[in-house]
């Protein structure tokens, strides 16, 4: 199968998605492939090119992905055999997501080539040292440098687990409904801590749903469409937005703020 050119669409919170998509462009660029990269926050579905291979890259997230994400695969247009990939990361279960995301992409046409979930560190709840998640991380490269090899090998496989996948997803989409109440979004508000932060707004910037906004000399405030994907809190400079559900306060980020906004 041969490959020219890949159109790698991608989110990433804490930056490990980021570090997955980044090596597996290096992989297919040294073996002769072009990469473009693009954020899914700021793109059109109804405007990527089906001439070329589609690549997908996010978190897990509650067992699924942010809806913005969802959305953006759901939006894909229709075509005729136009080569997808994609590629996951978590920090431990994912719920088989790819199952249901290929009969989506099928159903509309695509040429589903290959899918891969690749464990990251934790980025909620539980942080570990970074000793053992700078292990993890390594761990995770080599299966996406492996991944890029078995695409253009054409070796990759995009499976699916019938039955319980698809469960497992109405299950994830009745708890990201519940993520989205008004009353959840209000418990866990996040709110910056005013001895910390300097008011520089890089979470502003950082909030892929646009939900962090800053009057003059204000400091920022949360609106109620959090998708939790964790960039304020982990990226902020000066760790001014606490981590209230996250174990002891821990964070945890993969890249500095500068990479996810480049
Ligand atoms: C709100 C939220 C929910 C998550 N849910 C899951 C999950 O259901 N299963 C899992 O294995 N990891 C889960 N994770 C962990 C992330 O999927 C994992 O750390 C991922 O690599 C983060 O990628 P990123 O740094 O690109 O955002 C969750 C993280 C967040 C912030």
């Amino acid at each position: 199968m041969t490959i020219e050119k890949v159109d790698f669409y991608y989110f990433s919170g804490t930056g490990n998605t980021l570090l997955v998509v980044e090596k597996m462009e290096e992989t297919f660029k040294k073996n002769g492939v072009d990469v473009e990269l693009h954020k899914i926050e700021d793109s059109d579905p109804l405007k990527i090119n089906l001439e070329q291979t589609i690549g997908i890259a996010f978190p897990v997230v509650i067992l699924s992905t942010y809806h913005f994400v969802s959305d953006f695969i759901h939006s894909l247009p229709p075509t005729n055999g136009t080569k997808i990939f994609m590629v996951d990361t978590l920090g431990g279960v994912s719920g088989g997501i790819v199952g249901p995301l290929r009969e989506i992409v099928k159903k509309k046409g695509y040429n589903p080539i290959g899918a891969k979930e690749i464990q990251m560190p934790l980025n909620i709840f539980y942080v570990e040292d970074e000793k053992t998640n700078q292990k993890k991380v390594q761990k995770g490269l080599n299966e996406a440098h492996k991944y890029a090899l078995t695409i253009l090998n054409g070796e990759s496989e995009w499976g699916r687990v019938p039955v319980l996948s698809d469960a497992i997803n109405l299950i994830s989409r009745g708890a990201l409904k519940l993520a989205d109440a008004d009353f959840h979004q209000k418990l866990f508000i996040f709110d910056p801590e005013p001895e910390k932060c300097r008011k520089c707004g890089i979470c502003v910037e950082l909030c892929p749903v646009g939900n962090i906004q800053m009057a003059d000399d204000e400091y920022p405030k949360h609106g109620l469409n959090c998708e939790y994907c964790l960039r304020c809190v982990s990226l902020c400079p000066r760790h001014a937005m606490p981590a209230r559900f996250n174990y002891k306060g821990k964070t945890y980020r993969a890249v500095k703020a500068k990479e996810i906004m480049h």
